[in-house]
């Protein structure tokens, strides 16, 4: 007998890392995990953890020989600002890593005669506004509108969101007998703030970036005009969207790709919640064109009503939760134990 699993790929990551803690906590099947990176702390001892590489066929085969997969958190991936650097590298991985993943959750659901829960986090970089009046007359942008990424990464994420459709809806549609199909799901994400993490690679990094220096008592230069706005969410709240969206009933999603978020802000206003509880933080604005180029191309703010209707999407952490809650209390913590 095969060994029941979830697995999460990319699950040394920021995201990977939380929910691992939180399907634990939950009482879920046994996690298999896969990164090219280790697990370290106490996420090691959670997982069965796999050291190796999405694109590694070899070692996908002897995995499924293994163990019976029920559920796969796609979260394995180069990130935006990674991606425009190696744009090959991040098609490698971003997009023949989800369909070699999409493959086995395939045949695995047809082999199991039940579908397996792929589930995928994009992004708010599948959006591209052409140009900041356009930005200001669209704020709160729906899922269909404004699909014009122009970065590496978005162009990535949108194709696999689509793929996705596709292997969950018309996989083998000439096909003699219709094949038990995967059942895909996916969340569009905005920047996510983590208070144990720092991020890496991503172009919503200067927000993040900004608190834990603060935190850390060292100067700051914000990467983006003050002015510039995008959604942003704790990192707790990202978890829950992920599990919450995993247990609605398939019946009712009208959609398989959801918008989801919590807050939206300026640079300046984020600045201004850090000082809140650092006032001593010395954060500066100096603007790096490119990187401000694609956050201006990114909208400034979510339509995810459909996720609050079909599957109850609520953010618990407002902004005013998350920094007084969550973000600040555990920063603070973080770095005195480092200190
Ligand atoms: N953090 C955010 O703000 C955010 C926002 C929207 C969407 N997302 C998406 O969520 C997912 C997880 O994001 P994150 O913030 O945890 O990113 P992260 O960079 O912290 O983690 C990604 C993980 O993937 C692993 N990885 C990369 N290439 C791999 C490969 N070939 N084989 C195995 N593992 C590989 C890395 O080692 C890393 O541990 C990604 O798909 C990302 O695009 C993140």
């Amino acid at each position: 007998m095969r060994k029941k699993v979830i697995l999460i790929t990319g699950a040394a990551g920021e995201i990977g890392s939380a929910l691992i803690s939180s399907l634990t906590a939950q009482g879920s099947l046994p996690i298999l995990s896969l990164d090219l990176a280790a697990l370290t702390g106490k996420d090691a001892q959670l997982t069965t953890h796999i050291q190796g590489d999405i694109l590694d066929k070899s070692l996908l085969s002897r995995l499924v020989s293994e163990y019976e997969i029920d559920t796969i958190y796609h979260l394995a991936a180069l990130l935006s600002t990674r991606a425009e650097f190696t744009p090959e590298a991040a098609h490698h991985v971003n997009v023949e890593g989800t369909l070699v993943l999409l493959k086995l959750a395939s045949e695995q659901s047809e082999w199991r005669g039940t579908p397996v829960k792929f589930i995928f986090p994009s992004s708010i970089a599948a959006y591209g506004l052409p140009d900041l009046d356009t930005k200001r007359a669209y704020t709160r942008v729906r899922e269909w509108e404004w699909n014009y990424p122009r970065t590496m990464y978005g162009c990535n994420k949108l194709y696999c969101e689509q793929l996705g459709i596709y292997f969950s809806r018309h996989y083998r549609q000439l096909a003699a007998d219709r094949p038990v199909m995967l059942d895909f799901r996916c969340l569009r994400f905005p920047g996510l703030i983590s208070a144990y993490t720092v991020p890496s690679g991503g172009t919503s990094d200067y927000g993040p970036e900004m608190l834990h220096a603060a935190a850390k008592g060292v100067p700051y230069a914000c990467f983006v005009r003050e002015d510039v706005q995008i959604p942003f969410m704790a990192m707790p709240d990202a978890v829950t969207a992920l599990l919450r969206l995993t247990e609605a009933p398939r019946e009712s999603l009208s959609r398989l790709v959801y918008n989801i978020t919590s807050y939206s802000l300026t640079a300046a206003e984020f600045r201004q919640w850090v000082l809140r509880y650092f006032p001593e933080a010395q954060i500066s604005f100096d603007a790096d064109l490119k990187r401000q180029g694609i956050v201006d191309s990114w909208p400034a703010d979510l339509d995810d009503s459909a996720a609050r209707r079909d599957w109850g999407w609520q953010p618990a952490y407002d902004l005013e939760r998350s920094f007084s809650e969550y973000l600040v209390p555990n920063i603070r913590d973080r770095y005195l134990v480092e200190s």
